[in-house]
């Protein structure tokens, strides 16, 4: 497939056209940022292992049956994705307390929860992504109704299928959060699932295995990724 223009370029990916008017190349860099932005760095082929754990988790979503973007990996930092138009919300699943939602709520982290939650941010980086909810995101016609339900839908069936995928690799999912698109009148999930976007804590250890050890300067950054990658490359 031949790369064409580039069309957009974010904080972690660049999105490239192709020949076919239905197909976008994700392009995976190695920066890295948190706090929207706000803290700056690079973490060393953090670009070429969130394409391969990316790859991995939406071939495993679309055989349980999840709709995804995915079509397949062309190179190390390169995906070839269908060419959504992406739902500007965040979607944030949690299973355990951490980050945000104890700063919130004011609650420990580590604290298992007695039920997920799921959580809307408006993707608007001047306003850092305001939590929303389904009342805002009618108002402002971010997404139907019959979408907010598919969202919803698809999102607790993945956090259901996500879970079972990493405790079998002896991590346990605690947070992550998911982007959707619409591609020819149809939702379907977008964006990447890797260690930038999922907070992933080792079984037993409790190492965390995520974007947490550089937003918190934890030190080993690489070195987490690389474990992931190992665990799902199994
Ligand atoms: P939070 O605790 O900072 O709200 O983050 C919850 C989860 O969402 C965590 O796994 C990291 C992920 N996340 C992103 O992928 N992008 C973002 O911009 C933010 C704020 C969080």
């Amino acid at each position: 497939m031949q790369k064409r223009k580039q069309i957009y370029e974010g904080k972690a990916k660049i999105l490239y056209e192709t020949d076919s008017p239905d197909h976008l190349i994700q392009y995976f860099k190695d920066d890295a940022t948190a706090f929207n932005a706000a803290k700056k760095g690079t973490i060393v082929d953090k670009g070429v292992m969130n394409n391969k754990i990316s790859s991995r988790i939406f071939q495993f979503l679309e055989k349980e049956g999840i709709p995804t973007h995915f079509e397949k990996q062309l190179s190390d930092r390169e995906m070839l994705v269908k060419r959504v138009s992406i739902v500007p919300l965040e979607v944030i699943v949690r299973n355990v307390a951490a980050g945000s939602l104890c700063k919130l709520l004011g609650i420990a982290e580590g604290r298992r929860l007695a039920c997920s939650t799921l959580e809307f941010c408006f993707k608007e980086d001047k306003l850092n992504d305001p939590m929303i909810n389904e009342y805002h995101i009618r108002a402002l016609e971010l997404a139907s109704d019959a979408d907010i339900e598919t969202i919803k839908r698809y999102t607790f069936k993945i956090n259901e299928l996500m879970k079972g995928f990493f405790k079998a690799l002896n991590i346990d999912l605690v947070d992550f959060k998911l982007e959707f698109g619409r591609f020819k009148g149809q939702i379907i999930l977008a964006d990447e699932i890797s260690p930038d976007t999922c907070r992933l804590w080792e079984v037993g250890t409790g190492a965390k295995l995520d974007k947490d050890r550089f937003r918190r300067d934890l030190g080993n950054i690489e070195e987490a990724y690389q474990e992931v990658l190992a665990r799902v490359s199994r």
